[in-house]
């Protein structure tokens, strides 16, 4: 059977090899990437996107759980792979048996991992994450003594990495609280020393630190939203031009494109879509584009998006619905069956960006190509 291609999404091998070589040159050429391709890589592909990366020479890849580790296993990806979130204490097998690196902050997590590494037969692999102010994962600073002698005492685990992640370095210029952490890591990081347990990599930078602040690279940092191309905010950006880092380049990777299901003329003084939650005041021609927000474009987006068709930009009409919705048309010229309409990204004289959708629908650039539907198609272009 052929593909539905009703709803795709596009990545550019370019842009996403030129974000990673925008990266190295910011870094000093000792400091390792690893590319965060959690959540289906940011909505991107997982597998389309992690194969790129690893041909282009990542060091490490970052995902959320040991079923994502497992499928770039599975395509024979021999990168390093860390595995961000919870692992379950009985999954830890897996991450043994696929020479997956976990991230532990618990005592359980700790013994179970020393207990199957030793059944079978294995060295296993940790990161250390550290607290340092997030409150979210993490060992507390009063907690981190005793939890170094546990994990000095299991031999068969191998203290890979300690890391952690800043709360408060988006969505602000001021950075004083990032400063903080930095110091509460670095302090940490003594501690381990002082116990003489080697650590080969200190993480702590998102795309945002990274751009930033030259002394939180260390020896990784963890590459995210700027992967694909997306600056984690607009703060971010100001931050980086007051920091004269103004020349860095990051261009985003996705297309989300559809194509027009019908076509077709409503008279002045009609109720378009469900609630009769639009009216046309004027005779007009409506597109039915047969994307939903089961695809992940958001209902909110009702009454007020647009996509691009032939160039021009067509408003949303009414509501959307769980698999199509309605644009306007009217002063497009020759719109037909299956021409194709731009959802998201750049079109030749105009775009719409993630962060156009994202401030229409309340929220930030991460959660709407997240949020895109795994099961539409990933086509790597160029
Ligand atoms: C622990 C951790 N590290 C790194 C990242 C990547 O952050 P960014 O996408 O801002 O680069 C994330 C993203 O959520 C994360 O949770």
């Amino acid at each position: 059977m052929s593909i539905d291609k009703t709803c795709w999404v596009e990545i550019s091998k370019k842009a996403l090899t030129g974000n990673i070589d925008s990266m190295r040159a910011r870094l000093n050429p000792k400091v390792k990437i690893m590319a965060v391709v959690k959540a289906n890589a940011y909505g991107h592909g997982l597998l389309e996107v992690a194969k790129i990366a690893a041909e282009h020479g990542v060091d490490f890849f970052g995902v959320n759980n040991l079923d994502e580790a497992v499928r770039l296993r599975n395509i024979k990806i021999k990168t390093p792979i860390l595995a961000l979130g919870y692992t379950p204490l009985a999954n830890l097998k897996d991450a043994v048996n696929h020479d997956i690196s976990i991230v532990a902050y618990n005592a359980e997590t700790i013994n179970r991992l020393q207990e199957t590494a030793a059944k079978y037969k294995k060295n296993a692999r940790a990161h250390i994450k550290i607290e340092t102010g997030l409150n979210r994962q993490g060992v507390s600073p009063q907690d981190l003594p005793d939890f170094i002698k546990l994990v000095k005492s299991k031999k068969n685990i191998e203290i890979e990495g300690i890391s952690t992640h800043y709360a408060n370095i988006e969505d602000t210029t001021e950075h004083s609280y990032a400063r903080r952490q930095l110091e509460n890591f670095q302090q940490a990081y003594e501690l381990f020393q002082a116990a003489e347990v080697a650590v080969k990599y200190r993480h702590t930078a998102c795309t945002a630190a990274a751009i930033l602040f030259d002394n939180v690279h260390f020896e990784m940092i963890r590459l995210g939203i700027g992967l694909y191309g997306l600056w984690p905010s607009k703060e971010t950006k100001i931050s980086a031009y007051e920091r004269k880092i103004g020349d860095f380049n990051l261009t985003p990777v996705m297309k989300w494109k559809s194509i027009v299901a019908q076509v077709k003329s409503v008279e002045a003084n009609s109720y378009i879509g469900y609630g009769c939650s639009d009216f046309v005041t004027q005779n007009s021609r409506i597109a039915i584009i047969p994307t939903g927000y089961y695809d992940g474009y958001d209902r909110k987006l009702s009454n007020s998006g647009y996509v691009i068709i032939r160039g021009r930009r067509a408003p949303v009409l009414g509501r959307i619905c769980m698999n199509m919705f309605i644009v306007d048309v009217t002063n497009i010229e020759g719109v037909r069956p299956e021409d194709e309409v731009l959802l998201l990204g750049a079109a030749e004289d105009d775009a719409i960006s993630a962060e156009t959708l994202a401030s229409k629908i309340g929220t930030i650039n991460y959660e709407v190509v997240t949020r895109i539907n795994e099961s539409l198609p990933r086509i790597v272009t160029d």
